[in-house]
């Protein structure tokens, strides 16, 4: 089979997509797949990459990056074809042979949000992970929320502040901040990896953090503080007329830091560990896989997902869910999956299988 791996892409998640990538190039079958790695530059071009994991494994010291190396990917022309061409940088084209399934691990918006998964529609071509729809909504914590609140499952008490709400009405908004309570994290509606998150513990943090957050989307929310353990879980979709069913759970345990901020997640900075099998009850975790099966459903999720939960002294309390997660040999997802009996490679198998399914 002929897996078209695509990463990188516009958002600010681009370096940890190049991760994700590397950890699959370095760990997928190549006696069952053949791999096309196609990066998508930050500036959205389709570009033929050298199948070497090395070039984009996860440095704190340089990010990795899709290089513009001026070849350009062409998608299939119409639904009669899966033959994807390429043209060279001396601008001859030739084919890349049919591709059989699309594995788009991109995080962020331009990727994970629904936008790929409507090119990738159009051309007909089959791909791992949630469709348009659910891509979009569990991209846009706003909406996930609005939908699971919906459902009947526990979110964290929010307020969602548009742009054009933040520049005509700053008192209320530091109202709606007082109502909620003091700390409140503020955070883009649509972004990733903590990209464009505060911590406000005080009313005059309110206008640096809206700046930095609204640097990312033109709609933010500010969200109540939730004092309990983070813990996380993997879920799969299952193939036709199968149920979706969750990994163990792992715990993100914060001792010396804020929260689990972007540095502490890539750049390899202290006060953060990450303990999987998270230390549960039989009935805590029994509780957690129900309700990451029901949240995935409520979005109407395929393939994969990590459901991220605080646990508090009243119950679990959704704080997000991830339709593309981190994937790097590291992350929690493949870690919450190989403590569950599947392996990194065999995982992939997996998502490639329940895609073609
Ligand atoms: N958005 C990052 C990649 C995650 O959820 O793991
Ligand atoms: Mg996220």
């Amino acid at each position: 089979l002929t897996v078209a791996l695509l990463f990188g892409g516009r958002s600010s998640e681009h370096s940890i997509s190049c991760a994700t990538a590397g950890g699959v190039l370095s760990a997928i079958d190549r006696e069952r797949f053949t791999v096309i790695p196609i990066g998508m530059t930050a500036d959205g071009a389709f570009t033929l990459q050298p199948d070497d994991a090395a070039l984009f494994r996860l440095n704190p010291d340089a990010m990795p990056h899709v290089v513009d190396n001026g070849t350009r990917v062409r998608w299939p022309e119409s639904t009669a074809s899966r033959e994807l061409m390429v043209t060279d940088a001396d601008g001859t084209s030739r084919s890349l042979g049919t591709v059989d399934v699309v594995f788009p691990i991109l995080h962020g918006p331009f990727g994970e949000d629904g936008t790929v998964q409507g090119l990738l529609e159009l051309a007909g071509l089959p791909y791992v992970g949630s469709g348009v729809l659910a891509s979009a909504l569990g991209m846009d914590k706003h909406f996930t929320k609005t939908v699971l609140r919906q459902a009947g499952i526990a979110v964290a008490p929010w307020q969602t502040v548009t742009a054009r709400r933040w520049a005509s009405d700053v008192a209320g908004v530091e109202a709606a901040v007082a109502e909620l309570g003091l700390p409140v994290f503020v955070k883009p509606a649509r972004a990733g990896s903590s990209v464009g998150v505060s911590k406000v513990s005080s009313l005059d943090q309110l206008a640096d953090a809206m700046t930095v957050a609204l640097a990312e989307d033109d709609k933010v929310l500010i969200e109540a503080t939730i004092i309990g353990r983070e813990v996380e879980i993997g879920v799969l979709g299952g193939r036709p007329g199968e149920a979706p069913r969750a990994s163990v759970a792992g715990e993100v345990v914060v001792t010396g830091r804020d929260f689990y901020d972007f540095d502490a997640k890539y750049m390899g900075a202290d006060g953060i560990e990450l303990v999987c099998p998270a230390v549960l009850s039989d009935a805590e975790l029994a509780e957690m896989r129900e309700l990451a099966v029901r949240t995935f459903e409520a979005i109407g999720c395929e393939g994969l997902a990590r459901v991220d939960f605080f646990l508090t002294a009243d119950g679990f309390v959704v704080n997000e869910i991830n339709t593309m997660p981190g994937f790097t040999p590291i992350s929690m997802f493949p870690t919450c999956w190989q403590k569950s009996g599947l392996s990194y490679p065999a995982l992939i198998d997996e998502l490639i299988a329940v895609a073609l399914a």
